[in-house]
């Protein structure tokens, strides 16, 4: 991977070189001034850059929800709809905009969500608090919903966080294997467990919305965003997501936002976001993610949208729009993929809320970009920062007739009927009882049964797994060996994926010392160099087993773009001249180049992005479990078949996948992969 920009100076992390991890993980203790109690929001001064979050100031213990004032919307005995109505017709067009306003926590003070009645708070990838723990999530939440309640109408605040592998930003938090992983156990019970799980551990943080799952259909594995995918067939996509949603909505199967043990998913996004061309992106950082999906309307009905109608028969109430373009447009602005289609077509009734500062790429004019987008059919903003702004532009625009007060009440509708079925107004500060199960054992051992499950096992020459636990020696090699970062991959702790020396969790050199007999040695080298004793003979001593983890480094969305998937071989040699037997572990985000390796192993194991619960790995490697994963993504020989064409994918020969989709051994399954001479061929 090549050097890193720094993508923004918010919590989204700060960049790492190739050698060493440099990650900033300061959080920023967002202060609590007491929220002045004001009237409704009146944003008419000019649009200054946002208020600096003051420091320091002492931690509010959050108050219990402020006293309803009797009206019909504060009544839960009403119908949504009746609720939705009574709110509606009290508010101003500021507190209107202020609905559709959502702001990333760093960039505002609890002060300013009063003022402005700002409806949503993000936290961005990493958008920790400084004290980075469960109780220091809650404090700081709950210190921004109760400014949102101080306001004349009390409107509580939806917050969300990108909670794509468990509540992965928080410390202590369990962390699930990513989508690639959870695709390959083809377990749609497990993915429902695991959502279940992390609303769970979102909720004892006062957490209420989960921008997951991601519906994308990767068609390309050089982006990188390929590990958020489950797959690269649609079905599987559309079964496994669908199963995520119902997990983090509802407890036995069917949505229930009202339930305490459940929270609001996102569905993202739409649409075609996993189909970008590799050279196509419109920024001038990424090669691929936020690119063009550049096929025509039936293609994208076929494999990118079915999810769509899944997830909303399922109960989905808030969708992200996608940064990618589609028939010569920023889906931001895709009037009618998102007016006619989504919400027509399809009858989503819940609000599409755009992506990270998204709605400013469509237009080098910021005004004109807000008109497109919001008559497009997008319902809240996520600005991130510059919220005065936005709400200022909203402002002039509904003066100007540019933006209809039907189009914001049909918006604000759409957030309003989510908050009330969500019993927001009842319940705003999530449930702190709920902190034991955050890191909970429960939790973990269904993390470790995900990562089982998930194993893929590519090569198993002349039957070398499963392995013996009273082996006399093992060495293992790797620096993915022992760093929770690396093999949790990107959105953990910090959004590139820092991990941190406080994540705790097991390795997969700590479930390999664990699960064999006290009197094997295991000897760790993360380059493979082992002291060179000498035996009797005068060879270096040869290890009975070496186990090699290669991979990839962490990273998230663009930044992970690439064409450069070839694993590090010299590991794997070096292995194989110091040990009678050699299995290589792959943690990484996507099949990897590995064709001129493999002979020099006798078992292939594909890992992916595990999470914290590496022993999982372990359990399989010494036969306690079967393998049982199946890849979801054709696997290539050479870069140089990328994109595949998947309908016409050979089975055989230089130009199919050296491994199918679905294919996945058994340790019955013996033979060594036929490596075959394609530079021959060609
Ligand atoms: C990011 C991602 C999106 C995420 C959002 C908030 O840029 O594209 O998946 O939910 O910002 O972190």
């Amino acid at each position: 991977m090549s050097f890193f920009r720094l993508k923004a100076q918010f919590q989204k992390v700060a960049s790492l070189s190739i050698v060493g991890v440099l990650f900033a993980l300061a959080g920023c203790e967002q202060a609590a001034p007491e929220p002045e109690l004001t009237q409704a929001p009146v944003a008419t001064e000019v649009i200054a850059e946002p208020t600096e979050a003051t420091e320091g100031v002492e931690e509010a213990e959050p108050t219990p929800t402020a006293v309803p004032r009797g009206f019909p919307y504060q009544n839960a005995d009403l119908s949504v709809d009746e609720r939705v109505e009574d709110l509606l017709g009290r508010m101003s067009l500021d507190e209107k905009i202020g609905q559709m306003t959502l702001v990333e926590k760093d960039s505002i003070s609890p002060a300013d969500v009063s003022r402005f009645g700002i409806g949503s708070i993000l936290s961005g990838g990493g958008g920790a608090p400084l004290d980075n723990s469960p109780e220091g999530w809650y404090e700081m939440v709950s210190t921004y919903q109760e400014a949102a309640i101080a306001t004349e109408l009390q409107i509580p605040l939806l917050y969300g966080v990108d909670a794509v592998h468990g509540h992965n930003n928080v410390i202590g938090a369990t962390i699930f294997p990513h989508n690639i992983g959870l695709g390959a156990t083809q377990n749609a019970d497990l993915v429902a467990d695991i959502a279940r799980a992390t609303a769970l551990e979102s909720l004892a943080t006062g957490i209420h919305w989960d921008y997951a799952p991601v519906l994308a259909v990767p068609q390309d594995i050089r982006w990188g965003r390929t590990y958020e995918g489950y797959g690269e067939q649609t079905e599987l996509v559309t079964e496994l997501s669908t199963a995520f949603l119902l997990g983090l909505q509802g407890v036995d199967g069917t949505s229930d936002l009202a339930h305490p043990a459940t929270m609001l998913g996102t569905p993202k996004h739409f649409v075609g976001d996993g189909g970008t061309e590799w050279g196509s992106s419109t920024t001038d950082r990424y090669m691929i993610d936020q690119g063009v999906t550049n096929v025509d309307e039936e293609t994208l009905r076929r494999i990118h949208l079915p999810p769509y109608p899944a997830v909303i028969e399922a109960g989905a109430m808030s969708i992200m729009a996608s940064y990618s373009s589609w028939g010569g447009m920023k889906m931001h602005a895709q009037d009618y993929l998102m007016n006619d289609v989504l919400k027509d077509e399809l009858g989503f009734e819940g609000f599409i809320v755009s992506d990270w500062k998204a709605i400013d790429q469509i237009d080098n004019d910021y005004y004109t970009s807000v008109v497109a987008s919001i008559n497009a059919g997008v319902d809240l903003n996520m600005v991130p920062t510059n919220y005065k702004r936005f709400i200022n532009t909203m402002q002039t625009a509904v003066r100007e007739e540019d933006i209809s007060e039907e189009r914001i009440d049909d918006a604000v509708r759409r957030l309003l009927r989510v908050k009330f079925e969500l019993g927001l107004f009842e319940n705003p500060y999530g449930d702190p009882e709920l902190i034991e199960t955050v890191g909970s054992d429960e939790h973990r051992e269904l993390a470790r049964q995900a990562v089982r499950e998930s194993l893929v096992l590519l090569q198993n020459r002349d039957g070398a797994l499963p392995l013996s636990k009273s082996a006399e020696t093992i060495f293992v090699s790797g620096i993915g060996a022992d760093d929770i970062g690396i093999q949790s991959g990107g959105w953990t702790i910090g959004w590139q994926g820092v991990g941190d020396e406080d994540t705790p969790g097991t390795t997969v050199l700590e479930g390999i010392e664990q699960a064999v007999d006290s009197d094997t040695r295991v000897v760790y080298d993360r380059f493979g160099k082992f002291a060179r004793e000498i035996d009797e003979d005068g060879n270096p001593e040869k290890a009975d087993i070496g186990i090699v983890v290669v991979g990839e480094r962490p990273y998230a969305e663009g930044r992970g773009d690439s064409d450069d998937l070839d694993i590090n071989p010299t590991l794997v040699a070096r292995m194989a001249e110091r040990a009678d037997k050699v299995v290589v572990i792959i943690l990484s985000g996507r099949p990897m180049i590995i064709g001129e390796s493999l002979p020099f192993a006798d078992a292939w194991v594909a890992a992916w992005l595990p999470g914290t619960e590496a022993n999982g790995i372990s359990d399989v490697l010494f036969g306690d479990y079967p393998f049982t994963g199946k890849t979801t993504f054709s696997w290539p020989r050479s870069i140089d078949q990328l994109p595949f064409d998947f309908e016409n994918l050979p089975e055989t020969g230089c130009d199919a996948p050296l491994f199918q989709y679905g294919y996945g051994l058994s340790v019955d399954d013996v033979q060594a992969v036929e490596i075959l001479d394609c530079d021959q061929e060609q």
